[in-house]
C-alpha cells in the first residue's frame, strides 16, 4: 500500500516487573484496515495506551505520520489526527448523545462545560456532530439522554464520538465488547463502511468479527507479536490456533 502512517520501533510498556508489552515493532500503512489480535492479557489495550499517550512507553519509538511522538501528551496526539474509542464505555451518562458529542469536539469535561452553561452547537461543529452521528448510524439519537439509551447505541456512540474530531487513525478497542450477534453486525457495518482515508486500527478478541473486516492482523500473545499476516492465513496459522485455544499467559 502507500507509505506508513503509524511506526512502531521495539515499544516496550513494563508495570514494574510485568512487561506488557514486550518490544514490539510494527507499520501500518496510510488508509489500512489492521486488526490486533490475541489472548486476554496479550497487550493489545496497553499498545493502543501507549499509541494514544494514555501510558508513557518504558522505551522505544512511536511515529505518526512521519513525526516522532513517543512522548507527546495524549491530547497533542490527538490534534495530530489520533483517535480512540475505549474497551470500557466512557461516556458522560446523564447528558445527551448532542452535549457528549460536543464536550468530545471541544476537549471539555462536564464540569467545565457547566462552567460555560450550555451553549448552542455552533456553525461549524453541528454539521460535523450530525456527519459522526451518521457514520455510528445513531442519526436520529442526538437528543437521547445516554444512559437510556441501549448498551449497544452506547457503543456506538463511544464510535461517534472517537469520528467527530476527525480523525486520521481511528484506534478501536473491542468496539463490539458484549454485544448481542445484531448489534455485533451493526458495528461491523459502521467499521466497514468509515471512509477509506481514516486509517482503522482494531482490538478485537473475536477473530471472525476481526478477519472479515481488516486488510492485514497482527496477533499478539505475551506483549510481543507472534504472527502477521492477512486475514485468510491467520485463520488457518497453527500457532495462533494454539494462543488461542491454549493455556493463559501466566499458568
Ligand atoms: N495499568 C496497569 N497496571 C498494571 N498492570 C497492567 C496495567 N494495564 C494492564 N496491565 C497488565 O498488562 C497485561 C496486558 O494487559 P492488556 O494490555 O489489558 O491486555 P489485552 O488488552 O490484550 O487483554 C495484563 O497482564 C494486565 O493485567
Ligand atoms: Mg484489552
Amino acid at each position: 500500500m502507500s507509505e506508513p502512517i503509524l511506526t512502531l520501533v521495539d515499544v516496550a510498556v513494563a508495570f514494574d516487573a510485568l512487561r506488557a508489552v514486550d518490544g514490539v515493532s510494527l507499520t501500518v500503512p496510510r488508509g489500512q484496515r489492521r486488526a490486533i489480535i490475541g489472548p486476554n492479557g496479550a497487550g493489545k489495550t496497553t499498545l493502543f495506551n501507549a499509541i494514544a499517550g494514555a501510558v508513557p512507553p518504558t522505551s522505544g519509538k512511536i511515529l505518526f505520520d512521519a513525526r516522532e511522538i513517543t512522548r507527546l501528551p495524549p491530547h497533542r496526539r490527538a490534534q495530530l489526527g489520533i483517535s480512540r474509542t475505549f474497551q470500557i464505555t466512557n461516556l458522560f451518562p446523564t447528558l445527551s448523545v448532542r452535549d457528549n458529542m460536543v464536550l468530545a469536539l471541544r476537549g471539555l469535561s462536564p464540569r467545565k462545560f457547566s462552567l460555560f452553561g450550555k451553549p448552542d452547537t455552533d456553525e461549524a461543529e453541528a454539521p460535523r456532530i450530525a456527519a459522526a452521528l451518521d457514520a455510528a448510524r445513531i442519526g436520529g439519537r442526538a437528543d437521547a439522554i445516554v444512559k437510556e439509551m441501549s448498551y449497544g447505541e452506547q457503543r456506538q456512540l463511544e464510535i461517534a464520538i472517537a469520528l467527530v474530531t476527525r480523525p486520521t487513525m481511528l484506534l478501536l478497542d473491542e468496539p463490539a465488547a458484549g454485544l448481542s450477534p445484531a448489534e455485533r453486525s451493526m458495528v461491523a457495518e459502521i467499521i466497514r463502511s468509515l471512509d477509506r482515508d481514516i486509517t482503522v486500527v482494531l482490538i478485537e478478541h473475536d477473530m471472525d468479527l476481526a478477519l472479515g473486516l481488516v486488510d492485514y492482523v497482527t496477533c499478539m500473545f505475551e506483549g510481543r507479536v507472534l504472527v502477521e499476516e492477512p486475514p485468510e492465513a491467520i485463520r488457518r496459522n497453527a500457532k495462533v490456533q494454539e494462543v488461542y485455544l491454549g493455556k493463559p499467559r501466566h499458568a
